[in-house]
């Protein structure tokens, strides 16, 4: 990612400039960790960077939100993985810190439970890919069923490298089924949000995602990011609105050891010390999160 940055003099006056051209945005909500009123980042201790929009955790790609294909980096499950999990294919790929968290995830369901069936059945999709999955779909099932469960090609998250399709496989593991969570699976479910995995499509959220629930598809967010979607019920499009009540310049939101606030494309200010990630929402702001 290229970044530029700027003096503190610069920084202020971009703070004057930008302060207050915020839109409308939420209602801060306090009901998440708010404990602290004063910044431990105040903005003078910020700098001002650029980033490009597609890079991070927290992209939104869906048929409304598509996909640019920036380059990313992608790394082989096969061969990075535990024994715990099995694989539909060799060349299945995912992002470094997606692949991390799911090994970590599957590793600890799979000591808690004794249960090694799960199939990672999808992740990484290039273009091509998605538009045979959808065409197949259409044929298969018809044009309203590929709607509702096959994203449109450029409109997957499964583009990202940060999204897994998880299946099951029967005892005698000749055929494998749609992941759902019953016996010990429920603890994916319920406990995926320390991993940074979110069940990206869940029932009761059609209406915001586009998508029929899906039981099988989650997506790599990260940390503190998945947790405070659990407890707080939001899918990724209405979280993303939520952060938008936090900028920079305003009140920040606390979570444990984390200090988060959301920036336009334009003015995008990260602390100058201390460790933060920066990610895009591939709608034109970006998330900083900093470890307090
Ligand atoms: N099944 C999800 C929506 C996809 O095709 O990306
Ligand atoms: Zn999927």
């Amino acid at each position: 990612m290229h970044r530029i940055h700027f003096g503190l003099t610069a920084c202020l006056m971009a703070f004057l400039l930008f302060s207050g051209c915020g839109g409308k945005a939420p209602e801060p909500d306090h009901s998440v960790g708010a404990s602290l009123s004063i910044s431990d980042v105040p903005l003078n201790e910020c700098i001002a960077v650029e980033a490009e929009s597609g890079a991070g955790s927290l992209v939104l790609v869906s048929n409304g939100h598509g996909w640019s294909f920036p380059d990313a980096q992608l790394i082989q499950i096969y061969g990075n993985k535990p024994a715990c999990y099995s694989l539909r294919a060799a060349d299945l790929q995912l992002q470094p810190e997606a692949l991390t968290a799911l090994n970590a995830m599957l590793s600890d369901y799979s000591e808690t439970t004794g249960d090694r069936s799960v199939n990672v059945v999808a992740a990484w999709r290039d273009r091509e890919m998605q538009e045979s999955l959808y065409n197949r779909a259409v044929e298969t099932h018809g044009e309203a069923y590929a709607n509702a469960y096959i994203a449109r090609p450029g409109g997957s998250e499964h583009h990202t490298g940060l999204a897994v399709d998880l299946a099951v496989w029967h005892a005698d593991r000749s055929t494998s089924a749609d992941f759902t969570p019953d016996g010990d699976r429920l603890w994916i479910y319920e406990n995926c949000a320390r991993y940074g995995y979110i069940l990206r499509y869940p029932a009761g959220k059609e209406n915001i995602t586009g998508i029929a629930a899906e039981s099988w598809h989650f997506r790599y967010v990260g940390v503190p990011h998945a947790e405070i979607m659990g407890i707080k019920g939001l899918v990724l499009e209405e979280y993303l609105d939520f952060l938008q009540g936090y900028r920079v310049d305003g009140e920040h939101l606390y979570f444990g050891e984390y200090e988060l606030w959301y920036c336009e494309s334009d003015a995008i200010f990260v602390p100058k010390f201390g460790e933060y990630t920066l990610s895009s929402d591939n709608r034109g702001g970006f998330i900083v999160t900093v470890k307090r």
